[in-house]
């Protein structure tokens, strides 16, 4: 049995964009089609693709949509880079479409294709580096969805579980509801289960209790983005883990590839954070959960220090105890 999934979160064919809507999963599987990179654009804000590799893959499919279209690329390129500003393989992966010396469609295509094809490879390699890291028998913790739902296939973080449970290393994986949008119940427990990987799913606030228990070696979470000192931006209530981590003595893991790094942010604290709708909070499935009326706040993420990472993993090798210097010595390689 191979540990990588079995369906697609982002096709194309037939000179169109396939993207299956994560927003039902995973009681509807739901596979809509675009023509357009406004469409793509409205696509990416609505969460049917999510995800930062992801992202960065349908804008690169959606500008290439606009080519075939004879669109203005110009237009193009802004709607796409509008729909959502944390995670950085988005605006990487529309500069690498802009910038090619032809704006030929079928070069357009056949770039998006590429850059679709590099993450897989990516994810394959993190994968093989970060289970390394984890010892025989081991349980870890996870946050969000970070599998071939958020990637190109097979995942960061979770390609890294899914590699290391290949390699018979991990026992058990706890993973984390993530509210609100409940990624972690709704993608990354069925990914587990489609896989036969064993997964037990926790409420956000249960992790403090069963971490205090023991037997979790590793907190295991992707990027949106990295800056240049290792600061790593991820879906918000990562840094809660990592907190916590530290304080029970577990470490902590971020797997994300290169195209995660924004070497032109000095630290965390420029990286931009999506604000999303407050009735992501108050509502669930469109039911009202709060009264009527009341106020929230819904940071989509937030920033763990470097200091508080053990490693970042990537598909160049590993960056142990991130820091300024220990990032540009991996990209310096
Ligand atoms: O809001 P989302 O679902 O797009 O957030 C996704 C995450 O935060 C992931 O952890 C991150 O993009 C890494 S995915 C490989």
């Amino acid at each position: 049995m191979t540990y990588t999934a079995s369906f697609h979160a982002i096709e194309w064919h037939n000179q169109q964009l396939h993207l299956l809507d994560q927003r039902h999963l995973p009681h509807q599987h739901q596979t809509l089609s675009y023509n357009s990179a406004a469409a793509v654009a409205d696509a990416i804000r609505a969460m049917v693709v999510r995800g930062a590799p992801a992202i960065g893959i349908a804008a690169a499919y959606g500008y290439a949509l606009d080519a075939l279209a004879g669109r203005d690329l110009q237009h193009a390129y802004r709607v796409l880079a509008e729909s959502r500003p944390t995670a950085v393989n988005l605006f990487w992966a529309l500069e690498r479409m802009a910038a090619l010396s032809s704006q030929d469609p079928h070069v357009l295509v056949a770039e998006a294709r590429q850059i679709h094809a590099e993450d897989i490879q990516a994810n394959l390699a993190m994968g093989q580096f970060g289970a390394a890291l984890i010892s025989e028998g081991s349980a870890v913790y996870t946050h969000c969805n970070t599998g071939a739902l958020a990637t190109g296939g097979h995942g960061t973080a979770l390609g890294v579980i899914r590699s290391a449970y290949q390699d018979g290393r991990l026992q058990q994986v706890y993973a984390g509801e993530t509210r609100p949008w409940l990624q972690g119940a709704r993608l990354t427990a069925w990914e587990l289960m489609q896989d036969k990987i064993p997964v037990k799913l926790v409420c956000d606030g249960a992790a403090a209790q069963l971490f205090r228990q023991g037997g979790i070696s590793w907190v295991i979470v992707g990027a949106d983005r990295i800056a240049a000192n290792g600061d790593t931006a991820n879906k918000i209530g990562t840094y809660s883990l990592a907190v916590l981590a530290r304080q029970h003595g577990i470490k902590v893991m971020v797997a994300a590839p290169t195209t995660t790094f924004d070497l032109t942010l000095s630290s965390g604290a420029d990286i931009p954070i999506e604000q999303r709708p407050a009735d992501e909070v108050t509502h669930l499935n469109g039911q009202p959960i709060a009264p009527a009326g009341c106020d929230a706040i819904n940071p989509s993420f937030d920033v763990t220090p470097a200091g508080m990472i053990d490693a970042i993993v990537t598909e160049k090798g590993l960056i142990l105890e991130p820091s300024r210097e220990t990032v540009a010595m991996l990209f310096a390689r």
